[in-house]
């Protein structure tokens, strides 16, 4: 399902005088998982809602496969079966009395028979593992369940790329696993998937590249890269990643350390005789 290729090109939006986006360009590796990094109010969700056709630029384009889309009705229903976004909030995506009537309002919207519609939910289902909640009435799930259910409303449209507006904001320990698994998930069914975070430590575990938003531009690479910046980090606004703080207080060089036992590991082969006396006097 990841077949079409998204990016945006000299984005621009603004509301009245705040020019919230000015010139950002990204081109989303397909098939992968990036996080989109930025502080508070720096333009995360502005930039995942112009991509996903909810807001339109007031300059440059938006592209599929090269091609820009067009803010207009014809072009936004093509553009919803390509990508889709899942807001931060479920409780402003969920509208249905239950779970299966909710999953299913895309789906049918499309025109579909009631058999494909049927399959898509019972597939958009099982890739979030919430088969069990099909009948469940919305207003009676946790936060974390309902998060999912918004998910699988996304999925079930089969888009190519699924936008996800700070999935783990707001979910405890296991909900963050339960998220993590979710989007291991659709990236098992060839969903590009990009998150947007403020959360530096998950993003660098997480994503295979990350997009940082500074003064309305998106700088796009190397997680370890780019959160190695003291300068970038600093313009936007967010923090090193203590692994890569620890990693250069221990003088061990940052490539390949992503998380705690990544760090570990390239402390030991920097210094295998203080791992072997580690493990003498264990
Ligand atoms: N619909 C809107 N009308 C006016 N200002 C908006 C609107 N949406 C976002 N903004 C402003 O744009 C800036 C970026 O917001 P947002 O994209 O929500 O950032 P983030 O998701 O990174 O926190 C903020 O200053 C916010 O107040
Ligand atoms: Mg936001």
């Amino acid at each position: 399902m990841s077949h079409r290729r998204l990016s945006a090109s000299a984005l621009a939006v603004s509301f009245g005088h705040r020019e919230v986006l000015r010139g950002a360009d990204l081109e989303i590796p397909r098939g992968k998982r990036l996080a989109l990094l930025g502080a508070n109010g720096s333009g995360k969700t502005t930039l995942l809602r112009t991509l996903a056709g909810s807001q339109k630029p007031t300059g440059g384009a938006v592209l599929v496969d090269g091609k820009p889309v067009t803010f207009d009705r014809a072009g936004l229903r093509t553009h919803r079966q390509v990508v889709q976004l899942v807001a931060q909030n479920p409780d402003d995506q969920l509208f249905a009395a239950d779970v299966f009537r909710d999953v299913s309002f895309g789906p049918l919207n499309l025109g579909l028979s009631e058999v494909e519609v049927r399959q898509r939910v019972a597939n958009a289902l099982a890739v979030l593992s919430i088969e069990d909640l099909a009948e469940r009435p919305i207003h009676e799930l946790s936060y974390g369940q309902r998060k999912r259910v918004a998910i699988a409303g996304a999925l079930a449209m089969e888009p190519c790329v699924m936008l996800l507006d700070e999935p783990t904001a707001g979910l405890d320990p296991q909900g963050v696993d339960e998220m993590v698994a979710a989007l291991e998930s659709l990236l098992d069914a060839h969903t590009t998937v990009v998150i947007s975070t403020h959360d530096v430590e998950f993003a660098l575990s997480w994503a295979d590249s990350v997009a940082v938003l500074v003064e309305g531009r998106v700088r796009h690479g190397s997680a370890t890269e780019l959160l190695s910046d003291p300068e970038l980090v600093s313009a936007a606004r967010l923090r090193q990643p203590l692994v890569l703080q620890a990693a250069r207080m221990l003088g061990v060089a940052p490539e390949g350390v992503t998380d705690i036992d990544t760090l570990v590991a390239a402390v030991q082969a920097q210094s295998p005789a203080r791992d072997s006396i580690a493990s003498r006097s264990a």
